[in-house]
């Protein structure tokens, strides 16, 4: 079934849910014309097709650029994607499988846990810092800050590099967007090279000093005698940066848009309801940071009755997913009962976010210290979602204390 929507249509990128239900309509799938592609929509295929191992992230162990319809990479992009194919995110088995090990000793749940007070003590101290008149926009004094705080910090990065760390990191994930112009990649390769310039030297100090740190565990960490690349550490370092704040500072505008909008009662059921981690996956649910990730067909086959070719790209629409009626009963609605249980906010299979415990944490601290410190918060505009489909995130979000 063939579909057509401009994803910068701002009536659809600032609430796509009514345009996601009329694509369920159609089936299992349908032929996004603007994207030219072929989307899942229903939860059951999104969900199947993230675990199936004849999708994959990268396609180069069977296929060209050609058989997969990609240009040959420009001169001009090329340091970008030198440093791009050694992320996780872009690897697959074995190289994944070795790579997330490494990396997911440090994002345990466990350790992630013992961040809680330093994070609860940010919280406070940031909303400290709220202008005591007037309105206000959360984005930006508050849950922008937050994430990328917390992953610096992590990571063992300099508190005052966050500001810079934030604009390389914009101008990099601004190439995942859809007809990206010339100054857009012109920016990312400069932001490239600047940030990986940066954390080359800044791991090799790390190298002669290690510390109680991400940087220092990543550059000690061996596995069967294997230690990771220079290039692997560098890659992951601003991955582990640009993952770890870019959605979470989202997921906490969205959640916070969300909860105002549906309501003191809701509000209320959102600091009460005993488990918090289902709390926060349910407002993830209902209106996850991230809507669109693609895959590459591996091998000619069939997802829900849909033939796909070796070498075809499909969409996976997550936010579409998350709303699937045949799921969630009522799915437009808040409900920490359910407590979005299974959606596929942070993803599924081998590629499942591997920083959700942080996020999970971070948005639960965040949206509760604010509303515990701030009974009387409301919505001093209406807020509007940035055009950038597939980053669902607001532009601001203005509030009145
Ligand atoms: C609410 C915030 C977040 C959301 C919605 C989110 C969502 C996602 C999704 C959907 C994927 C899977 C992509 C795919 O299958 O193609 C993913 C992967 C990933 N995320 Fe997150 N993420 C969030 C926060 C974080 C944080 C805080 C970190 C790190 C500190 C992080 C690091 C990563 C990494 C490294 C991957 C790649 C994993 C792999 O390929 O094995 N994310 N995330």
């Amino acid at each position: 079934m063939k579909f057509s929507i401009d994803p910068g249509n701002p009536e659809f990128f600032n609430n796509p849910y009514p345009v996601y239900e009329e694509m369920r309509s159609h089936g299992p799938a349908i032929y996004w014309e603007d994207y030219s592609m072929t989307c899942f929509t229903q939860y059951e295929p999104v969900n199947l097709a993230l675990r199936e191992r004849k999708f994959g992230r990268d396609f180069s162990a069977t296929l060209t650029r050609k058989e997969v319809g990609l240009p040959e990479i420009k001169p001009h992009v090329k340091s970008f994607y030198d440093f791009d194919r050694h992320s996780l995110l872009e690897l697959e088995p074995p190289a994944h499988t070795r790579l997330r090990k490494l990396i997911n000793r440090a994002f345990l749940s466990r350790h992630i846990e013992k961040l809680r007070p330093e994070i609860e003590i940010l919280a406070h101290k940031l909303i400290d810092e709220f202008p005591t008149n007037g309105d206000f926009d959360l984005l930006s004094l508050y849950a922008e800050k937050i994430p990328v705080i917390v992953i610096s910090r992590l990571l063992g990065i300099p508190e005052e590099m966050s500001d810079q760390l934030l604009i390389w990191s914009h101008n990099m994930v601004a190439m995942y967007q859809f007809n990206r112009s010339r100054e857009i990649e012109d920016a990312a390769v400069i932001a490239t090279d600047a940030f990986s310039n940066f954390m080359r030297s800044y791991t090799e100090q790390r190298r002669n000093q290690p510390a109680d740190d991400l940087i220092s565990l990543l550059i000690a960490a061996r596995e069967d005698g294997q230690q990771l690349s220079e290039d692997e550490l560098i890659t992951t370092c601003i991955l582990l940066l640009n993952a770890g704040h870019e959605a979470t500072v989202h997921a906490i505008g969205n959640g916070v848009k969300a909860l105002l909008q549906a309501g003191p009662e809701t509000r209320y059921e959102f600091g009460n309801f005993p488990d918090k981690f289902r709390n926060v996956d349910e407002l993830m649910r209902y209106d996850p940071p991230l809507h669109m990730f693609t895959r590459y067909v591996l091998e000619d086959t069939e997802m829900a009755g849909v033939s796909l070719k070796k070498g075809q790209t499909i969409g996976l629409l997550l936010g579409a997913a998350n709303h699937d009626g045949q799921k969630y009963e009522n799915p437009t609605k808040i409900d920490f009962e359910r407590g979005g249980i299974g959606h596929v906010g942070f993803g599924a299979g081998i590629h499942f976010c591997i920083g959700a415990p942080l996020a999970r944490l971070e948005m639960q601290i965040a949206i509760d210290v604010l509303f515990e410190r701030l009974p009387n918060l409301q919505l001093a505009e209406t807020p509007i979602y940035a055009d950038r489909f597939h980053f669902h995130g607001l532009e601001k979000l203005m509030l009145t204390k």
